[in-house]
């Protein structure tokens, strides 16, 4: 059988993602061969494309997508084919018709859900799940407690804001325009902090009386992780999970000490979706939410497969809001 993909056989700039024809076969023990309907396309995808994360060539990109099971391997129990499905997944593969992958982090899509909404969730909402409810201060989030989140607006944004809120948590978000901010808060932020005009740990502490919050979510990594600790009261968490702006260099442990006794940590996903009963116990802790109607998945920006490289392009540009889904 055969697929169309999306590969790059260097690391570079969105040029490098070409479309090529790829020959699919039988799903090996533990695999599973699924039929994409739409694809999410995520900020992790442009650093494996331009060598942040390396990876050996030729490499074809995508971590998340939705679709029907074609075909299972041996020992995979969980699926059959003919069932819906979503994931969030390791190795890249997602930009494509068709693939066999791992069946560890499929999960079976609850028919509630549309196959679109599957693909923009995955990654972006099982990330969400384990930043809100596992990684936690010391002292523990309660309700009414404040944190900060930024990028705001964008596709991880966008489900947090709303999340916390369900939480019963007061999200301080930071975005780079008015107008994202404005999004922020319709999307259930207590507050939004344009940060490419105004200071955003001053605002903070301002919001806070001067207190600051237990925990920073930063995405955003070299241009705010300063920034982010200055907002943190003592015994805060800094989660830096991202490196929208490029990563963040080491930090002298003393900084920690002297800014009150503060914790760092670099989550990723992927440690968190390590074995399919972990994945399974955090996708039906989303299914409920976004099935309760408390967390909607805003699809802002749809692409056709073709059209890869200008997704790309507008997503580092910080063109676009909420989650982007590539189209089959
Ligand atoms: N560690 C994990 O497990 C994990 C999992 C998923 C995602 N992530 C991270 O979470 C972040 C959000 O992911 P996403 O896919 O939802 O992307 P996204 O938030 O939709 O897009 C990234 C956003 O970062 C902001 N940004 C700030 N400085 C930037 C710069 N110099 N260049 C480009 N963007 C900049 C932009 O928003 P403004 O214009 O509002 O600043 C941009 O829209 C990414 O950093 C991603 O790597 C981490």
């Amino acid at each position: 059988m055969m697929s169309k993909a999306v590969r790059i056989d260097r690391h570079g700039g969105p040029e490098e993602l070409k479309i090529v024809d790829v020959e699919v076969g039988e799903p090996g023990p533990g695999e599973i061969r699924i039929r994409h309907k739409a694809v999410g396309l995520n900020f992790i995808d442009t650093y494996q494309r331009s060598g942040l994360y390396p990876f050996q060539m030729p490499l074809q990109l995508g971590m998340e997508a939705s679709g029907v099971v074609e075909a299972v391997g041996e020992g995979v129990v969980h699926l059959q084919p003919g069932d819906r499905a979503a994931y969030a997944s390791q190795p890249p593969g997602a930009y494509s018709e068709l693939r066999v992958m791992p069946a560890k982090n499929v999960c079976k899509l609850p028919d509630a859900i549309s196959f679109e909404t599957g693909a923009a969730m995955m990654l972006k909402g099982l990330t969400t799940q384990y930043l809100l409810k596992k990684t936690l201060p010391v002292e523990g989030l309660q309700p009414g407690d404040f944190i900060l989140f930024h990028a705001a607006a964008g596709g991880v944004g966008l489900i947090a804001c709303q999340w916390a809120k369900a939480l019963g948590l007061q999200l301080i978000g930071t975005a780079g325009s008015d107008a994202k901010c404005e999004l922020a808060l319709e999307y259930g932020a207590a507050h939004a902090i344009n940060y490419s005009t105004e200071n955003f740990a001053a605002r903070v502490k301002e919001i806070t009386d001067g207190k600051g919050v237990k925990v920073a979510y930063d995405s955003v990594g070299k241009d705010t992780w300063e920034g982010s600790i200055d907002c943190l009261r003592p015994f805060g968490l800094l989660a830096v999970f991202g490196n929208g702006s490029g990563p963040v260099p080491p930090i002298s442990l003393g900084t920690l000490a002297s800014k009150g006794s503060l914790y760092v940590t670099r989550p990723t996903l992927f440690t968190h979706i390590a074995t399919r009963e972990s994945t399974q116990a955090m996708a039906d802790d989303l299914f409920a939410v976004v099935q309760s109607g408390a967390v909607k998945i805003p699809i802002d920006q749809r692409y056709a497969l073709a059209d890869v490289q200008q997704a790309h392009r507008d997503l580092e540009a910080r063109k676009t809001t909420g989650c982007t889904i590539l189209t089959l």
